[in-house]
């Protein structure tokens, strides 16, 4: 018999092969995903190219997240792992999981040459040019509440849906949360800027536009025209070629009857709206410090549910925040029940350095898997049924990918289902449906997505790009 032996992990790689590549891997929400996008626009204008795998960069970036102990777990396993393999590279630490932990980054992993927390990318021209003339140890800390919308140059992912940050930061001060920490108090866009990137993302195709901020819908325009959330909403949905308009996250405490009036009035603004409640039980939110009870909260929904057409909900959850009785607990599952979400995003509680609910007594960990067991069955029981209720339907949804291995397209409803279908017909055999608005009849459904057998396909979309995409 002949017996091999592979290696674990390779014991190196090799030098990059062009100086100036850096790979980046980004974890977390959505500000990260597009934080990281701000990063390449500005790597690629001094001259890096960017590169899909660690071994051949030159830099290693990892823009990090640090909501929960696990997402930050994951990033200090990851630093772990490039210890033996990495020399001669550059490794910086960004975002969230940066802010938070500092120069402490350096004790627990010494090979890495710098930190740029999420609210100091002002700071990163600095700091690279410290880092390239071989300086290592370099942070930026600031919790810098100077302008950082306005980046020079942003390198998207995707050539047809754009994020564009509206504002940054929180002042809401969540018992349970690091991101007033980690990315600052909160600070609005002048609405100016916003909707010149948003003319400019048009004019180059772009037809889907996602407004990002911890509190989207807490935006006040700073400048003199004044605009309300609402009324920025609207003007974006009024561009030309732009056809969706999401927003994401909203907090209910600032959920205005005139947004829900801005998405009755407009097609283009998207009928699906993403609410965190967090708990169900009065005494929870009021622990949690969320500003609103169960009784306001169902309000807002009660708003979006009288809307004209029908505007989908999803949530975020969290279960087994300290104190949470079984009966607090209870009463988020009949929330469920009454809202009614099309899907739900839910967490056991983890406690955060620095954040008052950190400091309470805590529900045993058994206790909130079981928890969370419970809610997740409870919620995929709604979803099915929901979603079984929508075959027979014709849908929009905007392609963003082929999935080959089934030979699906994977597209996305106005309502944020994801719609997997394909093409019985041959209407568009040779056609690379990417980007493009395509009719579709939904013949199946499960718990996470509807499934379905397109019915038209729009010519081809007026980007150029689709390199990025695979
Ligand atoms: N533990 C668990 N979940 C958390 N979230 C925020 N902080 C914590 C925490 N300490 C969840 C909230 C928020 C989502 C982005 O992450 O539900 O809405
Ligand atoms: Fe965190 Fe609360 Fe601010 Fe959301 S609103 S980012 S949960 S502090």
């Amino acid at each position: 018999m002949v017996s091999r032996v592979v290696a674990e992990e390779a014991p190196g790689w090799p030098a990059a092969d062009v100086p100036k590549t850096f790979y980046i891997e980004t974890f977390g929400c959505q500000m990260n995903v597009h934080d990281s996008e701000k990063v390449r626009g500005l790597l690629e204008a001094r001259g890096y190219s960017q590169v899909p795998s660690p071994e051949k960069a030159g830099m290693l970036l990892y823009n990090t997240c640090s909501i929960r102990d696990k997402a930050e777990q994951k990033v200090f396993s990851r630093l772990a792992g490039l210890k033996r393999r990495s020399s001669g590279k550059t490794i910086g630490v960004l975002g969230c999981a940066a802010q938070h932990n500092g120069e402490a980054i350096f004790k627990q992993a010494p090979h890495v040459d710098f930190v740029c927390g999420s609210a100091s990318y002002n700071a990163l021209p600095t700091i690279l040019d410290r880092v390239e003339s071989g300086e290592s140890g370099v942070t930026g800390l600031h919790l810098d509440t100077n302008e950082t919308f306005d980046t020079p140059r942003i390198e998207r992912d995707r050539p047809y849906s754009a994020f564009i940050t509206i504002i940054e930061g929180c002042d809401k001060n969540c018992a349970y949360c690091v991101v007033p920490f980690t990315r600052g108090p909160e600070r609005s866009r002048e609405s100016g800027a916003v909707m010149a990137e948003a003319r400019d993302l048009a004019g180059r195709g772009y037809t889907e536009v996602t407004l990002l901020g911890q509190t989207v819908n807490s935006y006040r325009d700073p400048s003199p025209p004044g605009w309300s959330f609402a009324r920025l909403l609207d003007e974006i949905g009024r561009l030309p070629r732009i056809r969706r308009v999401r927003f994401t996250t909203s907090h209910p405490g600032d959920f205005s009857a005139d947004i829900v009036s801005a998405i009755d009035g407009n097609p283009s603004l998207c009928d699906w709206v993403h609410l965190p409640v967090q708990s169900g039980s009065n005494s929870v939110l009021r622990a949690m410090r969320r500003t609103y009870s169960r009784d306001q909260y169902l309000r807002r929904v009660a708003m979006l549910k009288a809307a004209g057409r029908t505007i989908e909900l999803s949530t975020d959850i969290i279960v087994g925040f300290p104190g949470e009785t079984e009966r607090d607990f209870e009463e988020t599952l009949s929330l469920l029940d009454e809202v009614e979400y099309a899907s739900v995003y839910s967490f056991k509680y983890s406690p955060r350095k620095g954040t008052s609910a950190a400091e309470m007594p805590q529900v045993p960990e058994q206790e909130k898997g079981r928890r969370l067991r419970e809610l997740q069955e409870r919620q995929r029981r709604i979803q099915l049924r929901r979603n079984a209720a929508l075959i027979g339907r014709e849908e929009e949804a905007l392609v963003e990918r082929r999935n080959r291995k089934y030979g699906q397209w994977v597209g996305r409803t106005s309502q944020n289902r994801v719609l997997n279908f394909t093409d019985p017909s041959a209407l568009a055999p040779d056609r690379d449906l990417r980007g493009t608005y395509c009719q579709v009849r939904v013949t199946a459904s499960g718990p996470n997505s509807l499934v379905g057998e397109l019915v038209s396909a729009e010519s081809q979309p007026a980007f150029h790009g689709l390199h990025v995409l695979n």
